[in-house]
């Protein structure tokens, strides 16, 4: 069996996880990790059984022996590792948010364009089993023309380790939002079926991270007191789809709620449902109201894993999940938020 052999630039929180993923599938290995920060990169590599702690980032993107990359660094580093590895003729797996604005993606998007290799965001809240049911009930027609989306992750103290990069503007481009809107938004227009932003208005606060307060438990970057809290930590936003349909999108990284969580609400007009948990709300014949707890679907990627679906898209055994397109036009909603917010008015979105 052929395997997928990987190398890693950015050594930080989330891809131990990822690192783990990929070395524990029999289809994938990591060859190779960088870091500039050399404990970090080699804590990952002995714990993860990597062979190579590489010296240099230019020593993973040109090893001969490695077919893809995966890339988590601070969000201001995407769209320049990504052009570096696409240049250097490898498979990539960025991880989101795609990058600082949709300038630096369509910049990505045109090296990929020119490359024969597969390039990706690796967005892994599409694979959770109980957002595949949904997603294949979804596309069933279940729950009859889907006219409403509402996702939201309200966290009441979970803001990225303070004084990293996270909380500055320079190097994250944007906070809550950034950062943990793209997922639901990513996964709320994934399971409705529309990549079709007709146009945006938003809010977005900064109202905790720039106290010094909301902290949570993301994030091994060192500190670094200079480092201001110039982005946002709450951020609200109505989007319409062409066709009608809308979403509306809630983040906070802090904020006071009665209703802390994250979830994707779908309204239809055959039946509603929720991501977290599958569930599913329609009329019922034999009781008042039907909520379906135990949701039974078959599900597309049977593997869950993000990491499981690049390697076999690379191998030609399934098509990669999430698009350019779709990332595309999930950060144009993203930058379209942010100019609501400083305009006051609503942005529309060209194609
Ligand atoms: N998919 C997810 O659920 C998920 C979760 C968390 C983070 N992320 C994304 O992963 C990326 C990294 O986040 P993290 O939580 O690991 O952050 P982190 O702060 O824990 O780690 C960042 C790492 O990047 C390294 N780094 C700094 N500058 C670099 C550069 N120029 N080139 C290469 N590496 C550099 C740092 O030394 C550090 O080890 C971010 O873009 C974040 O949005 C995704």
């Amino acid at each position: 069996m052929s395997i997928i052999r990987y190398g890693i630039i950015g050594s930080g929180m989330i891809t131990h996880s990822s690192a783990d993923a990929i070395q524990k599938n029999d289809q994938s290995q990591v060859l190779a990790a960088w870091d500039p920060h050399k404990g970090r990169k080699n804590d990952l590599c002995e714990k993860y059984n990597i062979p190579t702690a590489a010296d240099s980032a230019e020593a993973v993107l040109n090893n001969p022996d490695i077919d893809a990359i995966y890339i988590a660094v601070p969000n201001k580093f995407h769209a320049s590792w990504a052009i570096q590895a696409i240049k250097a003729g490898k498979h990539v797996i960025l991880d989101k948010p795609f990058a600082l604005n949709i300038k630096q993606a369509k910049e990505v998007v045109k090296a990929a364009n020119k490359s024969d290799k597969i390039f990706a965001l690796g967005m892994n809240q599409r694979f959770v089993d109980s957002c595949q049911k949904i997603k294949t009930l979804a596309d069933k027609g279940l729950f009859g023309e889907i006219y409403h989306g509402k996702a939201f992750w309200r966290r009441r103290s979970g803001i990225p380790k303070l004084q990293t990069w996270f909380g500055n503007k320079n190097l994250a481009g944007g906070g809550a939002l950034l950062d943990i809107g793209v997922h639901l938004l990513d996964l709320c227009l994934y399971t409705i079926g529309n990549f079709e932003p007709e146009s945006v208005s938003g809010v977005t606060y900064t109202k905790f991270g720039n106290r010094g307060l909301g902290e949570g438990n993301w994030g091994i970057s060192d500190r670094n007191p200079k480092l201001k809290f110039t982005v946002d930590d709450f951020a609200s936003a109505l989007i319409k789809l062409k066709g009608g349909a809308s979403v509306t999108l809630d983040v906070t990284w802090a904020c006071h709620t009665g209703n802390p969580g994250m979830n994707v609400e779908l309204f239809g007009t055959q039946a509603g449902a929720t991501l977290y948990p599958a569930q599913v709300y329609r009329s019922s014949d034999i009781a008042e109201y039907d909520v379906v707890k135990d949701v039974k679907a078959d599900i597309k990627y049977k593997h869950c894993c993000r990491f499981a679906n690049f390697t076999k898209a690379i191998l030609g055994e399934e098509e990669v999940c999430t698009t350019i397109e779709q990332s595309l036009a999930v950060q144009k909603i993203l930058d379209g938020i942010y100019e609501s917010c400083k305009t006051g008015k609503e942005v529309r979105i060209k194609k």
